[in-house]
């Protein structure tokens, strides 16, 4: 405060006088600002500043522990359900990329990756590929998005191991993004009495003969509201220590 009324002092009496108004005006702008800035520094709170760092590092680094992201997916896997019924909204082409970056992040054995993914979003393939199967596929006719996972089973002697983790992967995703999904199942399921339903798929899709389709995921905002399994639910009887038979 002292240094700030020294300099206002030598500006008011002395400068105007030996250099004129103006220039000993604009001298003490450049002055006082200076003035500030020295003060500014002096009187820095270093608690203040020890914390203004360290919510800087936070930022950077905010990213849950290993533990907490395992429970994020414990509380989504608590949640899950399958979803059979959606709203009309139309899944967002972000959201769509999100999907299928996750799909194709799906471990797959020996790395040989032997899956393939047809996108469906047109109403009427849609609609045909609900009558995928006599049961449980009619709901598919609902649904903005289905994912078709199929493989080349000549890539692979695990590919329905490895088609299955990709379409769990699908339904497990979509429920991260706040979507409802369902697995239809089509491998070893008819269409009707003489075409099964991976022929009729294939058929729809232009699938490669050599081709075979293990499961339609159907995926959409949900339109039904479902909790997830309570946890006296569980089936903690199949599960063994070190010998079969063995409970807890
Ligand atoms: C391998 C597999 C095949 C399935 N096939 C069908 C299906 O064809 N149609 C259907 O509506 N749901 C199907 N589902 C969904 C199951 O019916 C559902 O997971 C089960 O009833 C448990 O319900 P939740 O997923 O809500 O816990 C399938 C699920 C799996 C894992």
């Amino acid at each position: 405060m002292l240094y700030i009324l020294a300099v206002l002092l030598v500006l008011v009496f002395f400068l105007p006088d030996l250099i004129g108004r103006l220039p000993a005006l604009i001298c003490g702008a450049v002055v006082i600002g200076f003035g500030f800035y020295v003060y500014n520094l002096w009187c820095k709170d270093p608690q203040e500043e020890a914390n203004q760092e360290a919510n800087s590092s936070m930022n950077e680094i905010i990213k849950p522990s290993h533990d907490m992201e395992n429970i994020m997916l414990l509380d989504l896997l608590r949640e899950r359900r399958s979803i059979r019924k959606f709203t009309d909204q139309k899944i967002e082409e972000e959201t769509l990329d999100i999907l299928i970056e996750a799909v194709l992040r799906s471990p797959s054995s020996r790395s040989l990756n032997p899956w393939e993914f047809v996108v469906v979003t047109d109403k009427d393939t849609i609609g045909a590929l609900a009558r995928s199967k006599t049961h449980g596929s009619s709901f598919l006719a609902g649904a903005p998005l289905a994912v078709v996972v199929c493989a080349d089973p000549a890539t692979s002697d695990v590919w329905v191991e490895d088609t299955s983790i990709a379409s769990l992967l699908l339904h497990l995703c979509a429920a991260d993004l706040g979507l409802g999904s369902c697995w239809i199942q089509i491998r070893n399921r008819q269409h009707d009495k003489k075409i099964d339903s991976d022929t009729y798929v294939k058929g729809i899709l232009n699938l490669k003969p050599d081709m075979a389709v293990e499961a339609i995921v159907a995926i959409g905002y949900s339109a039904e509201d479902k909790s997830g399994h309570a946890a006296d639910t569980l089936l903690y009887e199949r599960v063994s220590y070190e010998k079969y038979g063995n409970r807890r």
